[in-house]
């Protein structure tokens, strides 16, 4: 089987090209990936020399470049990562979003119609469905409803990957994922952003009261899920992935206080917590019913909230050069451009 996975050099899609490219030595993974601020060609060093493994740079916005990849290489299958995914980002700065998101999908769609491919699977997010009250979780027919020009971007493009199944008979099949954290996430996100400050002594930027509510998932067991459905799942379906890890941000921020603290010998770190202004339009809560796809294809989490946050604070404690690596691009320019003005 060949594999085109776009996007491959960011968090997840590196987390997932690290385990299945070793677990399926008679398959071939070809990543494709933009190597924007947020990929790690560092992070595929695991796999990066494997005989079943190649990688080319490329940002699916260059139609023609991409149609000529995806002729000449012929997947059966294309595993489609690459996003923008920083919420923040997209609000600072959305027209990005719009080009990577939706045009980025528009054209690799197009390039998968022109070859025969057995299946296209598309990697989404919860954020499509917009906000959740103190009750209820979001199921496969939930509106979608975006709330940020990222998640708008998502939806955007989720509607064209659907419209190409029933239009053109293109074999897709759809995920829409909560809350990843793991190794190799880009510390913008709240966890590794907590992770890094800690050790480094910094306040640790809480937006509004921190009651915000998400849905944790370890990195992989949504490559678990997207692997289950990619072999087993149905055409055209859609599947959602959680966690089953409801957690407030304050409480996540507390427990990274607490483990950063055994795990370094510095005592409980809470004293860094610091309120800072709230995200404009910022979700209340995100919460998954992923029955669909254990009742279908017998997918369950395997990491609880406590098993998975140690194993990931302990990747950044033993990673140092990864982390060092991600810090000296322009990381420093995006904290100050984000936090400067929250206080
Ligand atoms: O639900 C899936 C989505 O999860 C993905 O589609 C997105 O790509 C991914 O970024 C994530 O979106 P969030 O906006 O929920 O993730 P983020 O890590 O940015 O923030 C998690 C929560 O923590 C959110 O309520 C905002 C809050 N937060 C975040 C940052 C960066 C803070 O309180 N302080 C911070 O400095």
């Amino acid at each position: 089987m060949k594999y085109l996975v776009t996007g491959g050099a960011g968090f997840i899609g590196s987390n997932f090209l690290v385990k299945y490219v070793s677990e399926r030595p008679n398959d071939h993974f070809f990543c494709i990936d933009k190597l924007s601020y947020a990929s790690n060609l560092e992070s595929l060093s695991p796999v990066a020399d494997l005989p079943n493994y190649q990688f080319a740079r490329l940002n699916l916005v260059d139609f023609d470049a991409t149609t000529q990849l995806v002729k000449e290489y012929a997947p059966d299958v294309i595993i489609h990562f690459a996003a923008e995914s920083h919420v923040d980002r997209s609000i600072s700065g959305p027209a990005e979003f719009i080009q990577s998101n939706i045009v980025g999908t528009f054209n690799l769609l197009e390039a998968a119609k022109q070859t025969g491919i057995s299946k296209f699977h598309h990697v989404s997010t919860d954020e499509v469905y917009g906000s959740l009250g103190e009750e209820g979780l979001f199921v496969e027919t939930t509106p979608y409803d975006p709330s940020s020009p990222y998640s708008a971007s998502k939806a955007a493009s989720d509607h064209l990957v659907r419209a190409y199944n029933r239009t053109y008979k293109l074999p897709v099949t759809i995920t829409n994922c909560s809350n990843n954290y793991g190794p190799r996430q880009f510390p913008e996100k709240l966890i590794p952003l907590m992770i890094l400050n800690c050790l480094e002594g910094k306040p640790l930027p809480i937006y509004g009261q921190g009651l915000n509510t998400r849905d944790w998932l370890y990195v992989d067991d949504h490559n678990s899920a997207i692997m289950a459905v990619v072999d087993r799942g149905r055409e055209g379906e859609t599947y959602n992935i959680g966690g089953n890890a409801e957690q407030k941000n304050i409480d996540v921020v507390k427990t990274i206080c607490r483990l950063m603290g055994e795990e370094t010998g510095k005592g409980d770190l809470s004293h860094l917590m610091t309120y800072v202004a709230d995200r404009p339009g910022h979700d209340w809560r995100y919460a998954i019913d992923a029955s669909k796809l254990r009742d279908e294809l017998g997918w369950e989490p395997t990491e609880t909230f406590d098993t998975g946050i140690r194993k990931t604070i302990r990747w950044y404690l033993e990673n140092d050069a990864w982390v060092a690596d991600v810090k000296s691009g322009d990381y420093q320019k995006w904290l100050d451009t984000n936090y400067a003005g929250r206080n």
